[in-house]
Formats: C-alpha cells, sequence, structure tokens
C-alpha cells in the first residue's frame, strides 16, 4: 500500500465534525427527502460535495485579511493582487471578480452575440450556462480519450484538434467571439491539458483570427501534471509553466475557490484593451467598481497570498498524491472510477458497481445516500439525475452515458485517515451492494433538478 507525502503544513485551528447515530443519519436523510444539497452541513462527518471555496486557509491568509484596505478604490489589497497576476500569469488588464461564474458571466456578456459559438475541450456547467444566456452555443470538443473512463491517457483534458479544425471552418471563424480551454477539465474527471495541446489549441485558434480565453479554476494542478507527465518539463518549476501557459493566452476567468485556496472570489483578464473597457463597464454596472469587483478589500489579500500557495510544490505533491491515494484505495474496496484519478477528485464508477438499478432509478444517487447512510459521507451524483432530459421530439428519456458518484477533495482539509475512513466506508458498502436499491423522484423542478429535488426510496 502507498501512502502520499505527509501534509506540508500542521493544523492551527481546528473544526470539530461528529458522527451521528446510525438512526440519526437515517432521519436526516429522510428529512432532506433524500438529497444530499438539502442536509444541513453539521450533520456531515466528512464533506466531499465539492473542492470549490472549501479549502483551508493558511496563516498567511489569515494575516493577510487583517491587512485588507477596504477603500472604495484603489486599495492597496488591489495593488496587491494586481502584483500577484502580473507576476504568475503576465497579464496587466484584469478585474477581480466574486467566483468565477461572475467571470463567466461578464466575459460572455461582452463578447457572446446570440447564434455565435464558443469552443472548448469541455465547458464547466456555470460556463455553458453563461454563454447560452447570452444565446450563445457553447461546443465540447475534447479528445475521445476524455470521454471513455478506463483510458489511462495522461492528458484527457486535451482537445481534438482535428475535430477543432473542422468544427471551426464549418461554423466560420466570425461565429466563433473565442475559444476556451479548461484546464484542468473538471466536467471529464479533472483531467489535465498537456502544454503541447495548449499550443496547438492556440496556434489553432490565432489561425483563424480567434481570441484564446482560458478557464484556469485548478491550473496550478494542471501545471503541475504537465511537470510529472510531459516530457522536458521535469526541471521547470510550476511557476514557469504556469508562466509558459498563460503566454499563450489573450484572457482568462478563473474561479479563485479552487487553485487560489480562497473561500470566495475570482479573477478575469484580457490582453484586449477595448475589451478590457467594456468588461469594466459591466463589472461596474453588476458587481461593483474595478479595483475590488463585489469582493472586500481582505478577499482580494487573501487571493494575493493564496495563489502562490497554489503554486507550491511541496503542496502539490501532496495534493495530487492524495486524490491518487484515495483512488487506490477505492479500488481496493472493489468498486472502478474513472482512470486516471484526476486533480480535485475521484469519480466512482456507479453504474458498474450497482448494475442492478437502472439509469432511470439512479444508481448514483443510490451509492451518494448510501455513503452517507453507511458512514456520514457526502458526495454528488453526476448522472441521471443532473444529466438526463427527454428528447425534444420524440419525448424519450435521454440518458448520460456514466452514473458517477464524484468525491471532491476539499484542499488542505482531511487528512489521510478521513480518506481511509472513507475507503473502509466503501467497502462496507460493496459487501452488500446486491441489495441497494434505486430512488424515484417525489419533486423534480424542469431545470438544474440536482439541487432541489425530492426522491424516495424503492
Ligand atoms: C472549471 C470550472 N470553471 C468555472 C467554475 C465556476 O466557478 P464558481 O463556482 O467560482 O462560480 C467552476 C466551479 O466549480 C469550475 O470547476
Amino acid at each position: 500500500m502507498s501512502t502520499y507525502p505527509p501534509e506540508p503544513f500542521r493544523i492551527k485551528t481546528v473544526e470539530p465534525i461528529r458522527l451521528l447515530s446510525q438512526t440519526e443519519r437515517e432521519a436526516a436523510l429522510e428529512a432532506a427527502g433524500y438529497n444530499l444539497f438539502a442536509l444541513k452541513a453539521e450533520d456531515i462527518f466528512i464533506d466531499l460535495l465539492t473542492d470549490s471555496g472549501t479549502g483551508a486557509m493558511s496563516h498567511e491568509q489569515w494575516a493577510a485579511l487583517m491587512r485588507g484596505d477596504e477603500s472604495y478604490a484603489g486599495a492597496r489589497s488591489y495593488y496587491r493582487l494586481a502584483e500577484a497576476v502580473e507576476d504568475i500569469f503576465g497579464f496587466r488588464f484584469f478585474v477581480p471578480t466574486h467566483q468565477g461564474r461572475a467571470a463567466e458571466n461578464i466575459l460572455s456578456a461582452v463578447l457572446v452575440r446570440p447564434g455565435q459559438s464558443v469552443p472548448s475541450n469541455m465547458h464547466f456547467d456555470t460556463t455553458d450556462a453563461n454563454i447560452r444566456a447570452r444565446g450563445g452555443r457553447p461546443t465540447n470538443l475534447v479528445i475521445d480519450e476524455g470521454l471513455d473512463p478506463q483510458s489511462q491517457h495522461p492528458f484527457k483534458g486535451n482537445m481534438d484538434i482535428a475535430k477543432l479544425k473542422a468544427f471551426i471552418e464549418k461554423t466560420g471563424p466570425e461565429n466563433i467571439p473565442f475559444g476556451m480551454m479548461t484546464v484542468t477539465n473538471n466536467a471529464g474527471g479533472g483531467q489535465p491539458v498537456s502544454m503541447a495541446n495548449l499550443r496547438a489549441v492556440a496556434e489553432t485558434y490565432h489561425a483563424y483570427g480567434i481570441p484564446f480565453y482560458i478557464d484556469a479554476a485548478r491550473y496550478a494542478e494542471n501545471c503541475y501534471f504537465i511537470k510529472l507527465r510531459e516530457p522536458g518539463y521535469a526541471a521547470k518549476s510550476v511557476k514557469e509553466i504556469a508562466g509558459e501557459m498563460f503566454s499563450l493566452a489573450d484572457g482568462f476567468c478563473m474561479s479563485a475557490k479552487k487553485d487560489a485556496i480562497v473561500n470566495i472570489g475570482g479573477l478575469l483578464a484580457t490582453r484586449d484593451e477595448k475589451v478590457f473597457q467594456a468588461i469594466q463597464n459591466e463589472l461596474i454596472l453588476r458587481e461593483g467598481f474595478p479595483t475590488y469587483g463585489g469582493l472586500a478589500g481582505r478577499d482580494l489579500d487573501a487571493m494575493a497570498v493564496g495563489l502562490y500557495e497554489g503554486l507550491d510544490e511541496a503542496y502539490l505533491a501532496y495534493r495530487l498524491h492524495q486524490t491518487a491515494y484515495l483512488g487506490e484505495r477505492i479500488r481496493e474496496a472493489g468498486l472502478q472510477i474513472v482512470e486516471p484519478p484526476g486533480g480535485h477528485a475521484i469519480y466512482i464508477d456507479a453504474g458498474a458497481f450497482l448494475p442492478h438499478i437502472p439509469h432511470g432509478e439512479f444508481p448514483g444517487q443510490a451509492l451518494a445516500v448510501e455513503l452517507y447512510r453507511q458512514g456520514g459521507i457526502r458526495g454528488c451524483e453526476i448522472g441521471s439525475i443532473m444529466f438526463a432530459h427527454p428528447d425534444p421530439e420524440t419525448g424519450e428519456m435521454v440518458y448520460p452515458k456514466l452514473e458517477l458518484v464524484r468525491l471532491a477533495i476539499p484542499r488542505r482539509t482531511y487528512t489521510q485517515s478521513h480518506l481511509d475512513y472513507v475507503a473502509e466506508t466503501l467497502a462496507q458498502i460493496q459487501k452488500r451492494a446486491a441489495s441497494l436499491r434505486g430512488y424515484k423522484f417525489t419533486y423534480a423542478p424542469a431545470l438544474l433538478r440536482h439541487f432541489t429535488a425530492k426522491f424516495a426510496p424503492l
């Protein structure tokens, strides 16, 4: 059994967690209508719902909060953040935003016109929705290996360059206001993109005069994968690799709640001064003045410090190995996962684990609910509840290929024994997998139903 590098930090503040009794957990599930989003967070023992905004800040970040300058315009906090953004990403034109989707909203408002298309390897769901909200058409062109859960390709987040070229030719570059890449590819399992692929994507977009924007939520994890897996990068620092990555782009949007290890915050940057002016105007209308963008000064300071901590290589080695360790332990417990483990989460193949539960009875939900029932652990169904929809022409249900349960790992928050407990809980569930039953809706809204739906066990 391999372990992983010890946490490169020690614990100074603790937040107690408690495991409710079996009877209390059963009552909590019933009260929540078997929807894990409806549980009280305090009733959860280990919360792996998301890695977004759930990380632990460092003592330097907490100290930075106290240095926050709350001036409305031109605060010192803004200039400290601007220095970090220019140093790491090489961008001078940027605004802070309250989180990633605010950056996506502004970018889409400024650049997307109805009927236009925005290609990417895979858009995250908020990016997809923000492009659609402006009448645009988000398009996913990830390589085929990125859709095969058992493929061991080292860069499953890569764009299919041949498909991208064909798509641009068919659509016409004038109908593509910008192109994107998501690093790492969250919607595809947190899988990284290689530098060679990013360069080929940038060259392709630029050959057609299309600006290239990166969705940079987990750029540091992606850069560390490049260092580990891509020839020629082993001796480079992650910060150098990040510098090279962003030198290829004309702009980026970023949820800072991931690799900048803050509880709230985002960034939007561009090299185009005209676009920057439009971004500032849109920001002022909806979020706030360009030097704070809807955040407090102290949030900007925590982000400026967190951006560097997210690039720390001892931290990244621990982080990626921690995720891989959980994957290995879950495999040992007899469950299949999306291979190879990505940066921030393990995706369990619930469809393969519970073959007796059909799509329409939600195998992912059956496993996610059982994880809470057995061990007080919260994961997230990523399957038919989230993605099944009626065919607009036939009315027949179209089910996604995979029924997954995502276990996302908050940064610097849980230790190896927490992860061992998760794997041991799954091993116990594995022994009685055949007795697990599916669920049916008792209430389901038309859109984004996973957040508020209610269920009953079958
Ligand atoms: C790849 C990616 N882009 C954008 C976002 C949206 O960021 P936020 O939740 O900060 O709005 C997320 C959030 O999970 C993400 O994973």
